[in-house]
């Protein structure tokens, strides 16, 4: 702990929330003086949150050799069926060079493993929490079932937990919400993964707690293939790679800072004062190491990209030696592939989106180098990884002009109702919170009841930067600030990066199951301190 109480002092708090709510007064000002905020903002990005400073030596950048998380094994594949088993447990890992970090871990690793599916193949995976605390696990951007979609009260207990009615404050709240579903140590989660062909990730999602459980290790990736995304010549094998981003911080013992308030993680969730807006860490991981690098052939690579931070928003690009910026071709958004490649030189990236981009490095010298630089970064964390081209090689691969064809087209004039929800800071039972239409997140009430089948438009209006998260359904971008989506908004999306002071739309079609499901901003903090709502689907 390296700070004491005075942190929680008003002084403190009074500075924190003028500097939070600072950026919505400035917006105001550029709005009365008619400059268009979000264009004066993109110019100068501000960031939502505060970093954290490590208290070790850091290494060096593009040391460590990127890893790759295994691919999980089922345990059966009996009728049809993969069946999966993760244990969720304690682990420690070197994670910069010499230290040891105690992790929470899937199967012992950060990320956890891999789960690779084939679309419209079900598979069943039984999670066994062998943490001191409760989980719940979510496969973000997921077409499952409600009771598999790791609904924050939906818990598992872990076997040494107290009796419920002694009430540790996780399972309270399970207690609060009469259609919480408690599991002692295990639970099996079902996924039939009728769905498009995509890079999705499973976390950790208990109430209140989310933020610091994936901080410490509750994170990893599912890919979903299908035949014909297999044909389409895309890089694959050692040329298909993920990359999942994630910041962290690390204090002098060699474990994870982060700020909460209650470190046990058991009794009482919230972060100090001066982190309300976001945890960033001053350590950008790739795959869980430290600024990694991986040789490369003088070939076309398939970049599966994650940005599985808790608040860090990153502005990528991919830099030569000799200071060229290589394409970054889009062919893929969280819910899948384009219709067509979008072509960019700077890919922002906000927490819990996923692209798949396309970078061919076979104009790029042997033995030189290509860094991927994030532009919204500064010192150490302008850094994220780097490839070395360390060979020429025969290319097969192609982008194909057409990438698929079933991408839904939802119309405007479809929409059987527009809905408008706020984002905004605010006060929660009297502390700080971060609310979606002027309320903090409650298992027990009904916000949105939506008919099975409807397709809607949904407004989001933000404050400050907000990356908004819809269980079970992809969405389109309609608009942003009244004005056509951004080139990277392209494709079927789960979630969207609403800019400070921004107001979007987006149009779905609510379809799949019936049941409660969530919606809620991607800042794992601003998550934790509220700002999430029910969707129940009727
Ligand atoms: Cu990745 Cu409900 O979230
Ligand atoms: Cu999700
Ligand atoms: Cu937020």
């Amino acid at each position: 702990m390296r700070e004491d109480h005075d942190d929680r002092s008003g002084r403190a708090r009074a500075m924190t929330r003028r500097q939070i709510l600072g950026i919505g007064g400035a917006l105001g000002l550029m709005a009365a003086t008619g400059l268009s905020a979000s264009a004066a903002l993109s110019r100068r990005p501000p960031i939502t949150g505060a970093e954290l400073r490590s208290a070790v030596p850091l290494p060096p950048p593009f040391q460590v050799p990127l890893p790759i998380p295994a691919v999980l094994k089922p345990v059966s594949t009996k009728s049809g069926v993969d069946h999966y088993e993760i244990t969720q447990r304690e682990a420690s890992a070197e994670i910069l060079p010499g230290v040891r970090t105690p992790l929470w871990t899937y199967e012992g690793t950060f990320p956890g493993p891999t789960i690779e599916s084939r679309r419209g193949r079900p598979i069943t995976v039984t999670h066994r929490n062998e943490l001191p605390v409760p989980t719940a696990v979510h496969l973000h951007g997921g077409r499952t079932p409600a009771d598999s979609d790791g609904y924050p009260t939906d818990l598992i207990l872990p076997g040494s937990w107290p009796d419920a009615t002694h009430g540790a404050h996780g399972a309270e709240h399970g207690m609060h919400d009469p259609r919480a579903v408690l599991t002692k140590l295990t639970r099996d989660y079902t996924f039939p993964l009728d769905q498009r062909p995509t890079m999705l990730w499973y976390h950790d999602h208990r109430m209140d707690f989310t933020a610091p459980a994936i901080w410490r290790g509750l994170a990893g990736l599912h890919i979903i293939r299908d035949d014909a995304e297999d044909s389409l010549g895309l890089p694959a094998g050692p040329r298909e790679l993920p990359i999942a981003i994630a910041d962290r911080a690390f204090a002098a013992d060699g474990g994870l800072d982060y700020p909460s308030v209650d470190p046990t993680l058991r009794e009482r969730p919230g972060v100090r004062e001066p982190y309300l807006a976001g945890v960033l860490g001053d350590v950008i991981l790739v795959n869980g190491a430290p600024w990694p690098v991986h040789e490369v052939d003088a070939a076309r690579y398939r970049l599966r990209i994650l940005n599985a931070s808790n608040a860090r928003h990153y502005e990528l690009e991919a830099v030569t030696d000799d200071g060229r910026r290589l394409d970054l071709v889009q062919i893929g958004a969280d819910q899948g592939l384009l219709a067509t490649p979008v072509t960019h030189q700077l890919l922002p990236l906000a927490p819990a989106e996923r692209y798949d981009v396309i970078v061919d490095f076979s104009g790029v010298p042997i033995g030189s180098r290509v860094r991927v630089v994030n532009r919204l970064g500064s010192g150490r964390t302008r850094d994220v990884m780097a490839f070395r081209v360390v060979r020429n090689a025969t290319d097969d691969s192609r982008i194909p002009r057409t990438l698929s064809n079933d991408l839904p087209s939802w119309h405007r004039s479809d929409a059987v109702r527009v809905r408008e929800f706020s984002f905004r800071a605010g006060q929660m039972h009297g502390e700080h919170g971060w609310l979606i239409g002027g309320l903090p997140f409650d298992p027990a009430r009904s916000d949105v009841t939506v008919r099975l089948g409807d397709v809607e438009v949904w407004r989001l209006v933000a404050d400050v930067h907000h990356p908004v998260h819809l269980h079970l359904v992809g969405f389109a971008v309609l608009a942003r600030g009244g004005r056509p989506p951004l080139p990277h908004d392209a494709g079927l999306k789960d979630t969207i990066s609403l800019r400070p002071g921004e107001s979007a739309e987006i149009i779905t079609r609510f379809d799949g199951y019936r049941g409660r499901y969530l919606f809620h901003c991607h800042n794992a903090e601003h998550e934790d301190m509220g700002m999430m709502a029910n969707l129940e689907i009727t």
